[in-house]
C-alpha cells in the first residue's frame, strides 16, 4: 500500500511513521510512505501557496493551483490513486472505515492548513473527506498519520504472522477485555486467578464477559451494533444484575 502526503509541512512526518511498527512494515515493503511539500508546486517567486479569502474574513485560504500541480503529479503515475482530504468537515473516522481503505493500493492524502482550501480542490480533485473528530486540528497533518496507523494495521503482516486487527477492540464492536502480565501481585493488587488456572474454556468466558462489562460501562452505544449470541445476552443480564447489586449496595 503506498501513501503519498501532499503537505506543507514534510518534516513532521519524518519520525512517527518510521518507529516501531510501521517502520518496521515500511522496511518490508509492506507499506510506502511519500511526503511531498505543496510549496515545491508553486510557479512564483516566493512560492506563494495561500492568499486571503474572496468576499473578506478572517485568515488565509490555500491556493488551488499547487494543490492541483501536486495531486496531478502523483496521478500522472497512478490515475486511480484514492484522494483524501483530512478535515473535520468530513465523514468520521472509524474502524469500519479504515478496515474499507484498506483494500485500496493506493492514497493522495491532502492536509490543510490555514482557513482550508480553495473550495474548487474538493470539486475537483478530492474523492473523499475524513474527520478523525470532532475538534479542530490546527492541520491536517495529524489526521493523516492516525489515518495512515489505523488503515495500515489492516495490511496482512503488519501487525506480525500471529496477529489480526480483527482481534482488537471494536471488531464485532466490543471493547476489549482487560490484560494482566507478570507480578501477579502488584501492591496486593492481584491477577484474576482464572488466568492462572490453564483452563481454556473459563479463560474465554472470563474474556468475553469482561468485554461485554467493560463495552456496557464505557460505551454502552456499541452494544446495539455488536453481534451478541444467546450466551452473551444471558452474560449480559448477569452483568447488569451485578451492577445493579453492586449500587443498591452503595446506597445509590
Ligand atoms: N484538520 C483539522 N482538524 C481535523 C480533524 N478533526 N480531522 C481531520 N482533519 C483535520
Amino acid at each position: 500500500m503506498r501513501f503519498d502526503i501532499l503537505t506543507l509541512f514534510p518534516n513532521m512526518f519524518a519520525s512517527p511513521l518510521r518507529e516501531s511498527i510501521l517502520g518496521k512494515a515500511i522496511e518490508k515493503g509492506l507499506i510506502q510512505i511519500q511526503t511531498i511539500n505543496i510549496r515545491d508546486f508553486t510557479l512564483d517567486k516566493h512560492q506563494v501557496v495561500d492568499d486571503p479569502p474572496y468576499g473578506g474574513g478572517q485568515g488565509m485560504v490555500m491556493k488551488v493551483e499547487p494543490i492541483a500541480r501536486a495531486v496531478e503529479s502523483v496521478k500522472s503515475q497512478n490515475p486511480s490513486a484514492w484522494t483524501i482530504y483530512l478535515t473535520p468537515q468530513g465523514k468520521p473516522f472509524n474502524q469500519d472505515l479504515a478496515r474499507r481503505l484498506s483494500t485500496q493500493p493506493h492514497f493522495i492524502l491532502l492536509c490543510g492548513r490555514y482557513e482550508g482550501v480553495d473550495e474548487r480542490v474538493r470539486d475537483l480533485f478530492i474523492d473523499e473527506e475524513i474527520s478523525i473528530g470532532d475538534y479542530v486540528l490546527t492541520g491536517g497533518e495529524l489526521a493523516a498519520m492516525v489515518l495512515i496507523d489505523a488503515v495500515s494495521r489492516f495490511i496482512p503482516g503488519v501487525l506480525g504472522s500471529d496477529r489480526s486487527a480483527e482481534e482488537d477492540s471494536f471488531f464485532n464492536s466490543l471493547l476489549e477485555y482487560p490484560q494482566y502480565t507478570r507480578p501477579f501481585d502488584f501492591r496486593g493488587s492481584c491477577v484474576p486467578e482464572v488466568l492462572l488456572s490453564g483452563n481454556h474454556s473459563a479463560i474465554s468466558l472470563w474474556r468475553r464477559k469482561e468485554a461485554l462489562r467493560r463495552t456496557s460501562l464505557r460505551r454502552p452505544d456499541l452494544l446495539g451494533k455488536a453481534n451478541l449470541t444467546e450466551e452473551d445476552k444471558k452474560l449480559l443480564e448477569e452483568i447488569l444484575q451485578q451492577n445493579r447489586r453492586e449500587k443498591a449496595g452503595n446506597g445509590i
